[in-house]
């Protein structure tokens, strides 16, 4: 359907009278939509006290939303290690694969050359991505645009090397190249610039056009290279996965017995929500299997098994619990057993054997991108997410810092807080546009949609700790988030007493 301007007068008018404002871009997105279901927008925008309507407000509306249910009631009764008879019967073939992974191939020497091919490989795969696209696919290289003339517009793609405020209140950012380098000035007037510098690391790529000064750019618009709205691919069977992470194991504050009601649980072991449980078939885990040792000054005092590779032997003795034909995915995070530094190798074997011989788990380094039943996945346990809550007033929601984390289209962009393992390509560049994209660390559940993509934080195993309260993060311990594959239906099960 071709929008007429009189719809788009028309659509104007009736935004305008509930107090809502729309980008020239919304408008255009909105005359292609039912009526009726422009009210229904509206007063979902006023639910949430929104004034300036954005295509991110339109994608998150119009694309599949998550459904979810926190649900589970606990009946009391005793929790014997018992009999765990195997009781669902499979669903559907098992069909995943390994999409990307790091593997002990990717080693690094941490020199300065690592570190310079990989910065060029993130500019390479980024730039690329704003090459396709419309608005930008014309960007020049900083060479030739500080070459151009005084005043003439200008559009180019670098990488943040600097992010600072003039004393006016204005951003100032240094943006480089393969070729050169140059100033970029985003005006604190322009609401739309004001609200993306507030987002901005540095070493992330942005898009910027505008009009060139004396080595400066006057930014009028700047571009994130973002991922697309579309609708998530889908499994053609009815199955379901379920999410978890952060167990660590050998923690006082691990919350064993409401992990064991989780495996009851899957071994249709409760009636409630059975008919789910019956079609899980794949767990994944997305990192802090184990508490470690040394991780942080006087951890020794909060273990109850001080050795790592007996935390690793007490993991698999609580897996193996968990039906077998539930294919267990195993990431590392930063307290197992593996380099820190991301991206992070698969937890290693010396220090898991009894993992490693388990016949349905699969170790996998961390980032990892998965292909599980035509759905692309993504894991990460979530290493860079205090750099981008540190930018944000709500210190708890990691789904907000994913939704950042897709719209840079990488998963660690700025250098310096969390350990780096540079090599020649930068694994953590976000390559392919997931549907599903995992994250843990924060140990605080929650989940949104961002144009089509279900992000979630699963959450955790284990009490609030010291260190949380000093920042003051509320973990949502014992929730463990279910998706299925084919209709992206959600539920938040909390297995907590
Ligand atoms: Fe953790």
């Amino acid at each position: 359907m071709i929008e007429t301007s009189s719809s788009i007068g028309i659509i104007n008018e009736k935004f305008n009278r509930n107090n809502l404002f729309l980008t020239t871009d919304s408008v255009e997105v909105l005359a292609t939509q039912e009526s009726t279901k422009l009210d229904e927008f509206i007063e979902y925008l006023k639910k949430r006290n929104v004034t300036f309507v954005g295509r991110d407000h339109i994608d998150s509306f119009f694309y599949p939303q998550v459904e979810a249910e926190a649900t589970f009631e606990y009946t009391g009764e005793n929790l014997p290690l018992d009999e765990f008879v195997p009781a669902t019967p499979l669903t559907a073939d098992h069909d995943f694969r390994i999409i990307k992974d790091v593997t002990r191939k990717v080693l690094s020497e941490g020199t300065c050359k690592n570190f310079v091919d990989m910065f060029r490989s993130r500019y390479r795969k980024l730039s690329r991505m704003f090459r396709a696209k419309p608005t930008m696919r014309d960007f020049q290289p900083l060479s030739v645009v500080k070459k151009m003339k005084i005043k003439d517009m200008v559009k180019t793609v670098g990488i943040v090397t600097d992010c600072g405020t003039t004393r006016n209140g204005h951003t100032i950012l240094t943006l480089e190249d393969e070729t050169d380098s140059i100033k970029a000035l985003l005006h604190s007037r322009n609401e739309t610039l004001a609200e993306q510098a507030r987002t901005i690391l540095t070493d992330e790529v942005v898009g910027v056009s505008g009009i060139l000064g004396q080595d400066i750019i006057f930014v009028n618009h700047l571009e994130f290279p973002d991922i697309p709205g579309r609708e998530p691919n889908h499994s053609e069977e009815d199955i379901w996965v379920a999410v978890t992470s952060d167990l660590h194991v050998g923690s006082s504050s691990f919350m064993e017995k409401a992990f064991l009601r989780f495996i009851r649980w899957l071994n249709l072991k409760y009636d409630h929500r059975a008919e789910i449980a019956r079609k899980i078939q794949y767990l994944l885990v997305v990192g802090d299997l184990v508490d470690g040792v040394g991780i942080y000054p006087g951890q020794e005092n909060d273990l109850v098994i001080p050795d790592i590779m007996e935390q690793y032997r007490n993991l698999a003795t609580l897996l193996k619990l968990i039906p077998s034909h539930i294919t267990l995915i195993l990431a590392p995070g930063n307290h197992d057993a593996t380099r820190i530094a991301e991206p992070q190798l698969p937890i290693l074997e010396e220090y898991a054997p009894d993992l490693y011989s388990m016949e349905n788990v699969r170790m996998v380094g961390n980032p990892c991108f998965l292909d599980l039943h035509s759905v692309k996945v993504l894991l990460y346990h979530g290493g860079s997410l205090f750099d981008f809550l540190a930018l944000q007033k709500e210190h708890d929601d990691a789904s907000v810092p994913m939704v950042e984390m897709l719209k840079k289209r990488h998963l660690c962009p700025m250098y310096g807080n969390v350990p780096m393992a540079p090599s020649e390509e930068d694994l953590l560049v976000i390559e392919d546009v997931p549907d599903v994209f995992v994250t843990g660390h924060i140990h605080v559940n929650s989940y949104q949609n961002y144009r089509g993509t279900t992000v979630l934080n699963a959450g955790c195993w284990m009490e609030q700790s010291e260190y949380q309260k000093t920042r003051n993060i509320k973990p949502t311990p014992c929730k463990v988030p279910l998706l299925n594959l084919k209709t992206y239906n959600m539920l938040v099960m909390d297995f907590g007493a």
